[in-house]
């Protein structure tokens, strides 16, 4: 058959790939960082559990690929977070937790490996947590504070996707606390306990 051709559009591969076993991004306009326990002071519980440790222990990595120029409106980023197994004075590895700087922004999570909790803070102080594992979908409403702690003996991975003009904002929860502690229980089992 004949077709009456106008223009030819040539056939590209994307900018960026997902592996979809690790989730890892490859790809251009990538931004990676790493937070180690010596990044995180005044987050977990027991600071003198927290000073016996090896400042250098990787806590967690994030990638993120960002094709638009932060705080720009109506764009969205694409992100993985891998957090190391481990706890400080039996308190799970966690990230640092934020709202987000436009707070009427929202953003979805979804479990990739491992098991784990998303905590969640709304500006009335409600708490609420649930559980991560492979598959686990979790949407993340605007004015909500969240927080991922990995209580599994893996590492947990989580994707994220959220609006370009959300920013990050670190400083409430850092003076604030969150609330709620992911925690070892009696039982040795996960335990989410208000403070
Ligand atoms: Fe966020």
């Amino acid at each position: 058959m004949e077709f009456d051709v106008i223009q030819r559009v040539s056939l590209i591969d994307p900018p960026a790939a997902v592996n979809l076993h690790t989730w890892h991004l490859e790809g251009t306009n990538l931004v990676e960082s790493l937070k180690r326990l010596g990044d995180l002071p005044g987050i977990f519980r027991d600071a003198r559990a927290f000073a016996l440790m090896d400042p250098d222990t990787v806590v967690y990595r994030v990638q993120a690929y960002m094709p638009t120029t932060e705080g720009t409106e109506g764009g969205l980023y694409f992100g993985t977070t891998v957090i190391e197994p481990g706890t400080v004075g039996g308190e799970y590895f966690m990230t640092r937790g934020h709202s987000h700087a436009r707070a009427d922004r929202a953003e979805f999570y979804w479990g990739v490996k491992g098991q784990g909790v998303l905590l969640l803070l709304t500006p009335g102080g409600t708490i609420r947590a649930e559980r991560i594992s492979a598959g686990s979908l979790h949407y993340i409403d605007a004015n909500t504070a969240h927080r991922v702690a990995n209580t599994g003996d893996e590492p947990l991975i989580f994707g994220a996707s959220w609006p370009s003009d959300a920013g990050h904002n670190y400083a409430e929860i850092a003076s604030q606390g969150f609330g709620a502690r992911v925690v070892i229980g009696a039982s040795g089992t996960p335990e989410i306990i208000v403070v």
